[in-house]
């Protein structure tokens, strides 16, 4: 997982636990917490500060991905506008992550581990993102998903039917605009 995914974990910790927190959680795991945002580090590392703010905190792994793909959201976007600008609705936005938005990080960061997304849309207002990933990360996915919905002020439900975590060979992340 590249630095930037950890320093916006950072970010989060430190807002809502301050400083000293994030120093407990980085001794817990005896690392030394220090990353540059194009490097890539092991997605162990990730998960295992994960565990450490969740044994802190006494918040479940999964609802703490979920928070953490929110605000990943804002992390990323923050430091790359162009991509939020260039698309003036939430659904313009979702379609543009696959075909444009993870095709340039491709090209600002060195052999990226990405996900895979086809779409498909319905008439009545969804929009189906089927999600392919070996990390297994469509908690994170759901969360970036809403931190985009916050962003674009629109009233969204997600659905999940289908889950790599339950044996499917992808995940059905269904986008209900309300
Ligand atoms: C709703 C919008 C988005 C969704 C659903 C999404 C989905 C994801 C997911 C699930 C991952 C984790 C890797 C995996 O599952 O295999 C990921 C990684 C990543 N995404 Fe996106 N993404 C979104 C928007 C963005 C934006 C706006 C950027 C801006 C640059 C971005 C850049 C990245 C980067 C840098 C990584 C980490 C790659 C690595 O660690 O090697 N994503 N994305």
């Amino acid at each position: 997982m590249k630095g930037v995914v950890f320093n916006v974990l950072e970010e989060m910790v430190i807002e809502q636990c301050g400083m000293l927190a994030w120093n407990e959680i980085l001794e817990a795991q005896e690392i030394e917490g220090i990353y540059t945002a194009g490097e890539s580090y092991p997605d162990e590392e990730l998960f295992g500060l994960v565990g450490s703010i969740s044994a802190k905190t006494e918040i479940p792994a999964e609802t703490l991905v979920g928070a953490f793909g929110e605000r990943l959201f804002k992390g990323l976007s923050e430091r790359n506008p162009v991509f939020i600008e260039a698309e003036s609705t939430l659904k313009g936005f979702l379609k543009s992550v696959h075909d444009v938005i993870h095709i340039e990080v491709r090209k600002l960061y060195e052999n990226p581990n990405l996900p895979d997304f086809e779409y498909e849309e319905d008439a009545d207002n969804t929009l189906l993102m089927r999600y392919r990933s070996p990390r297994k990360l469509c908690i994170l996915a759901e969360g970036l998903i809403r931190g985009a919905a916050y962003h674009y002020d629109t009233a969204i439900e997600i659905e999940h039917p289908v889950c790599m975590h339950k044996g499917a060979d992808h995940c059905d992340l269904i986008v209900r605009f309300l």
